[in-house]
């Protein structure tokens, strides 16, 4: 009888041990997705997924291989040829994304992707493909994953939906920051109108266009330290969870 009482009991601590939630985190370019999402993992032994970086590889294997995007047929075929895969990598303590065994983290960074990545993530077949990997990865939940449609289309049953803003400003200062250190001829003119094309095409295009989901609690870290919105997004975290039990 004890030996069985434990047994329940050992079923149920596992149970309670094993509650994982999907958090996911969209909003507007440069917003600071990523870093809160990649802190948020971290602290809950989360996997982290940036699935933009998905848009990115696929981005840069139609430049490669100069793909016809008005060509649907030809942008079919080039999708059966990608293989998209994230590695851990303990140097950076972030999951890393390889395109058909490729590590491409840092390449698909690039201001020339950037200027078309947009156009190729408002094609339906390339969303189809990238959704349908996305959700395989968050099947065991305990998954936070950043982008525009996560909440919206990827994750509409999500336990926990956050939608990032900032002004402006900040944004390109912070994007233009990041892009200085790589390449020192990038300017900030180039920066801010690669960031309002993106912002205008992810937001007008057809097929699930940036949105808020109704559920989603909005973090603007306009005036936020790194510190503060990572306290902030732990408690809506931790919460969620604590729901659960
Ligand atoms: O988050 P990011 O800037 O790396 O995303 C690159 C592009 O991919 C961005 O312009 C919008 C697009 N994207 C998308 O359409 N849906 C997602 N879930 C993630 C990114």
């Amino acid at each position: 009888m004890k030996e069985y009482q434990s047994t329940v009991l050992l079923f149920y601590f596992c149970q309670v041990v094993a509650k994982k939630i999907i958090i996911t985190i969209d909003g507007w370019s440069s917003c600071g997705k990523s870093t809160l999402a990649k802190q948020l993992a971290k602290e809950l032994g989360y996997l982290y997924v940036d699935s933009g970086a998905m848009y990115r590889a696929i981005t840069l294997y139609f430049l490669r291989n100069n793909i016809d995007l008005a060509e649907k047929k030809e942008v079919k075929e080039a999708l059966k040829s990608i293989s998209l895969e994230f590695v851990f990598n303990p140097k950076s303590s972030s999951s890393e994304i390889y395109l058909n065994d490729e590590n491409v983290e840092y390449v698909i960074r690039d201001m020339v992707v950037a200027e078309k990545v947009s156009d190729v993530a408002a094609i339906k077949e390339v969303r189809e493909f990238a959704v349908a990997q996305q959700q395989l990865m968050g099947k065991k939940k305990g998954i936070v994953m950043d982008g525009r449609d996560i909440g919206t289309v990827v994750f509409p049953k999500a336990e926990l939906k956050i939608f990032m803003t900032a002004d402006n400003a900040i944004r390109v200062q912070r994007r233009f920051k990041e892009l200085y250190e790589k390449n020192p001829n990038v300017t900030i003119e180039e920066v801010k109108d690669n960031l309002e094309m993106r912002d205008y095409i992810d937001s007008h295009r057809e097929v699930s266009p940036l949105r808020k989901a109704k559920d989603a609690i909005e973090l603007d870290n306009t005036n936020l330290t790194e510190k503060e919105q990572f306290s902030k997004a732990l408690i809506l975290a931790r919460d969620k969870i604590a729901q659960l039990k």
